[in-house]
């Protein structure tokens, strides 16, 4: 099962297992962290879900849809790394990826 990294907005890191065929969302907030607000349940319409990625890893995601960059830009904490983490699925290829829970908006 692959495993990610993930940081909260406090700097604390913790390595979650990650289920293959659910949303990176899903396991950050099913595994507790629970400032990953995703008040839309991953229907790409409020971007609580927003996080950064390792820049290392951006060619193993999905590309972003207009939906999820248009959302993006309403975030004041946008970067080059933001992504939505319920439009990214969980699969091998992103094994080891570290994911940091942007500031809230
Ligand atoms: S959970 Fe709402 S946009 Fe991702």
């Amino acid at each position: 099962m692959p495993k990610l990294t993930i940081v909260t907005r406090e700097g604390e890191e913790r390595e979650i297992a990650a289920e293959e065929g659910r949303s990176v969302m899903e396991v950050i907030r099913d595994a507790g962290f629970d400032e990953l607000l995703a008040l839309c349940g991953g229907c790409c319409s409020c971007a609580t879900c927003h996080v950064m990625v390792a820049p290392e890893f951006a060619d193993r995601l999905p590309p972003i849809s207009e939906d999820e960059n248009d959302l993006l830009d309403s975030s004041e904490h946008r970067t080059e790394l933001s992504r939505l983490s319920c439009q990214l699925p969980v699969t091998e290829s992103i094994d080891g990826l570290r994911i940091t829970i942007a500031p809230e908006d």
